[in-house]
């Protein structure tokens, strides 16, 4: 087998050909799927920060159940903070939830509760990148722009340099010229599907492919084996990443305000948990608290000090 490294020439009718079999395809295995049912900016923005590091299928009860409780962006951004941290609760990466709440007061506060349509000042608002800037321009406001996770590059990539991990800064121009004039939203609904469900990182469909003429990675080569979870679940185990959610979760779990001191909240994360590991509790505690997602309630000065009678709690 060959394996061709350079650059397709996209014509137009290759375009044409690209465009035409993801559409197809897409008309015929689309799911139907909450966000793709509504042109609100402010639920597409919740939709796309709840599925940045999450499955679809994990995202869709909080996805209800949270524009449930805070259904306007006015809403949201009024919010205690402390409620929304408790019902992001399970989704993990809880700074999503911080910086979705200050993008809401952003918009509340510099727009006057409706969204900006242009891209640049999308990109403005906390914890919007050049991905959701796009998917809220094209999925709310339809706009024909082109954008691309990490799904959408995948099939970019391998369709037009073969699979060579080509930057966006080499794809973005194929990707414009992809949108279809009119017909942005449908287009990146079914590049990001087509990418997800069929042109998959480990096992693309390459058989049953509608792309074998187009693509410069036909056939590609099988990944071997699948994602290991329990390696995985190992390293997490133990890692700070872990130790920062338990920790979450017992300032969740507490309903006083006035919080635990350092030495309950030690306790309460590690069964060996000794004096000795204040500074590494400290040290998390101090991560949680620059992003938003801890309080020190008292007292301040000996807190830097790091003595167990310090209260922390929820924002
Ligand atoms: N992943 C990220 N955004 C998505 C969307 N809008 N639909 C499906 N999966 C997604």
């Amino acid at each position: 087998m060959t394996t061709r490294t350079s650059y397709r020439a996209e014509s137009p009718e290759t375009i044409d050909a690209v465009r035409t079999g993801i559409l197809t395809w897409f008309e015929r295995h689309r799911r139907t799927l909450p966000w793709r049912e509504t042109r609100d900016p402010y639920h597409i923005l919740v939709s796309e920060v709840m599925l940045q590091q999450t499955q679809v299928d994990r995202v869709i009860p909080y996805y209800h159940r949270f524009l449930e409780r805070f259904p306007t962006v006015q809403e949201l951004a009024s919010a205690p903070v402390a409620e929304v941290i408790r019902l992001w609760a399970g989704l993990g990466y809880n700074r999503r939830a911080v910086n979705l709440q200050r993008a809401a007061q952003a918009v509340v506060e510099s727009h006057d509760g409706a969204f900006p349509h242009d891209l640049g000042q999308l990109r403005a608002l906390p914890g919007v990148g050049e991905y959701t800037a796009g998917a809220i321009a094209c999925f709310a406001f339809e706009q024909d722009v082109a954008f691309a996770d990490t799904n959408m590059r995948r099939v970019l990539d391998r369709v037009f340099a073969g699979e060579t991990g080509a930057s966006w800064a080499s794809l973005s121009g194929v990707a414009e010229r992809l949108v279809p004039a009119g017909d942005g939203w449908r287009w990146n609904q079914a590049l990001m599907e087509f990418g997800a469900l069929h042109c998959t990182s480990r096992k693309p469909l390459c058989g049953l492919c509608p792309l074998q003429a187009e693509c410069a990675a036909f056939p590609v080569a099988q990944q071997p084996g699948t994602r290991k979870p329990v390696k995985q679940e190992e390293a997490f185990v133990g890692s700070n990443r872990f130790y920062r959610g338990r920790i979450l979760a017992v300032l969740r779990d507490h309903p006083d305000t006035a919080g635990v001191t350092l030495h309950e909240l030690g306790a309460q994360v590690r069964d060996d948990f000794s004096p000795e590991q204040l500074p590494w509790l400290v040290d998390l505690v101090r991560g949680l608290e620059s992003d938003g997602l801890a309080r020190v309630a008292e007292p301040r000065a000996s807190y830097d000090a790091g003595p167990p009678e310090t209260r922390i709690a929820l924002p």
